[in-house]
């Protein structure tokens, strides 16, 4: 019952309350802005570098055993401090060029400042993993307050992600000891991953350049056309208005 809660308690509850809701909305804003970006590729290049992006929030329990195991104090000024994958959003791509081209376009701007990077992309974890880590400040602006809140970003292309998702799983099956064989099989497994994107961004630089060497030869299709005809009617309709 509230009414037998001490008032300092009620405090701390609401506390906790907002400092947990900070990471969703921190994970909202970085969300709209990797929408905007996904959804201005779709309308506006041929091309759009984003296959799937999903976000997480750490559960207060699981944030605790982190706060712990890094001997962290039990504060949340602390906790904000130290733990900086509270909130984590995970970016897949196609290939290996994108991760960087994504990690430019989603930290160009001055409000989401780049805290820390780790590029397991240029330099691989010596297990095989890669993908690119980066913890950002994301602006979170609540009624009473401004804050600048770090969210995990990690951006991986298809194959790098699918490597990591099976390692994982075998790290927790063999409750993080794994035989020599299976990790050595699991290295040579992201070696082949990364041949795949590798060979796959070859093919798809020499598919682009016959792309445009055919569109450079030929008429506008229909689809095109329409885009034309709506962009001479605007500035057509702008013109009058101006005169
Ligand atoms: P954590 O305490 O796990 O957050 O590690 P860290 O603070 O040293 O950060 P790091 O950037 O190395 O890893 C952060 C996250 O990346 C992990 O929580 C995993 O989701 C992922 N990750 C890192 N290394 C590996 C790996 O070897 N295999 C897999 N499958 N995922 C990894
Ligand atoms: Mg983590």
């Amino acid at each position: 019952m509230v009414d037998d809660v001490p008032e300092s308690l009620l405090e701390v509850r609401d506390d906790v309350a907002r400092f947990l809701m900070s990471y969703k909305f921190a994970i909202e804003t970085v969300m709209a802005r990797v929408n905007v970006l996904n959804e201005e590729f779709r309308y506006v290049h041929d091309y759009n570098p984003i296959e799937h992006v999903s976000s997480r929030l750490k559960t207060p329990s699981s944030i605790l055993k982190k706060t712990r195991r890094r001997g962290c104090e039990l504060s949340l000024q602390s906790i904000r401090k130290n733990i900086l994958d509270i909130a984590g959003i995970r970016i897949t791509c196609s290939f290996i060029s994108d991760v960087h081209s994504i990690r430019d376009m989603l930290v160009g701007h001055e409000d989401m400042v780049i805290r820390e990077v780790k590029d397991y992309v240029d330099v691989p974890k010596a297990n095989g993993y890669r993908s690119l880590h980066l913890i950002v400040e994301a602006p979170v602006h609540m009624s009473d307050r401004s804050t600048q809140v770090p969210v995990e970003i990690q951006i991986r292309t298809i194959a790098m992600d699918f490597w990591a998702s099976l390692e994982h799983k075998i790290y927790y099956k063999y409750a993080q000891d794994v035989p020599q064989n299976l990790l050595d099989e699991l290295k040579e497994a992201a070696e082949t991953a990364n041949r795949l994107d590798v060979t796959m961004e070859r093919l798809h630089d020499e598919v682009r350049e016959l792309g445009e060497r055919v569109s450079e030869q030929s008429l506008p299709g229909p689809a095109e056309l329409r885009t034309l005809n709506l962009a001479e009617e605007l500035l057509r309709a702008l013109a009058t208005r101006r005169e």
